[in-house]
């Protein structure tokens, strides 16, 4: 569900207050060349994530769902010269444009894109000792997002912030007779942010470019 209104003000937002430089609209560009979905977060979003990683301090950074790397950039750009992105992508092909984008946009030397399934290469960021990381950001497959969430966790220390894309679903994730598995799995990542006693979390809804979805905010205790 899209809203002509819900757009105009994402494009009001993103015009004042975050406007692009070449390297991020040139991440649209050749994501697009290369056949790549468009649903990487929106500007707004991305610099909603750069923002909350420089209240966090954040030095090392986990995102899970590279993409072409757009939220990747924004990250990178948070955590500083001196700072660390691990990024996980399941494709190739993404991978391999994500790493043009990051190459171009000056970022490719404090960014690691490992590819593979998320759950086969968290265990190997945990034994190369990459963590703990200050913030994790969730954004790949939904049906696996409690076990990403646990890994934040896991990978994580008191005080690290963990931020879940697409926490809303377009609302499925409160239709309890909803059949969708990726709402039924971003649904178990909530209670799993609810359950899990080392979490603190809260879930806030949105509407703009990317329909109506939000993000689930939680910090490791
Ligand atoms: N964070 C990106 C968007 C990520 S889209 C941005 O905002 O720019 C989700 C990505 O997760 C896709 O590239 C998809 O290939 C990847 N993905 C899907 N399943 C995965 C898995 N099991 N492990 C790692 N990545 C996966
Ligand atoms: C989809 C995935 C996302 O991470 C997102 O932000 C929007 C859509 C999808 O798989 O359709
Ligand atoms: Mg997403």
């Amino acid at each position: 569900m899209s809203d002509p209104a819900w757009e105009a003000v994402d494009s009001y937002i993103s015009d004042l207050l975050v406007p692009e430089d070449d390297d991020l609209r040139a991440v649209h560009e050749a994501n697009a060349t290369a056949g790549l979905p468009a649903i990487d977060v929106a500007p707004n979003q991305g610099k909603l994530l750069h923002l909350l990683a420089r209240l966090a301090g954040a030095r090392a950074v986990l995102e899970i769902g590279t993409l072409g790397g757009y939220s990747t950039i924004w990250l990178a750009r948070a955590v500083g010269p001196q700072g660390r992105v691990v990024t996980l992508e399941f494709a190739p092909h993404h991978a391999e444009v994500a790493r043009a984008n990051l190459e171009r946009a000056g970022v490719a030397d404090r960014v690691d894109v490992r590819v593979g399934r998320a759950l086969d290469t968290l265990p190997t960021v945990e034994s190369d000792g990459l963590g703990p990381f200050d913030l994790v950001f969730i954004d790949a497959d939904k049906k696996s997002t409690a076990d990403y969430v646990r890994w934040a966790v896991r990978l994580g220390r008191p005080g690290t912030v963990v931020i879940l894309d697409n926490a809303i679903w377009d609302g499925a994730v409160a239709d309890l007779d909803s059949a969708d598995l990726d709402a039924l799995g971003v649904r178990a990542g909530l209670e799993e942010m609810a359950r899990n006693p080392r979490l603190e979390a809260t879930a806030i809804q949105t509407v703009g470019v990317k329909g109506w979805d939000g993000f689930a905010l939680a910090v490791v205790t």
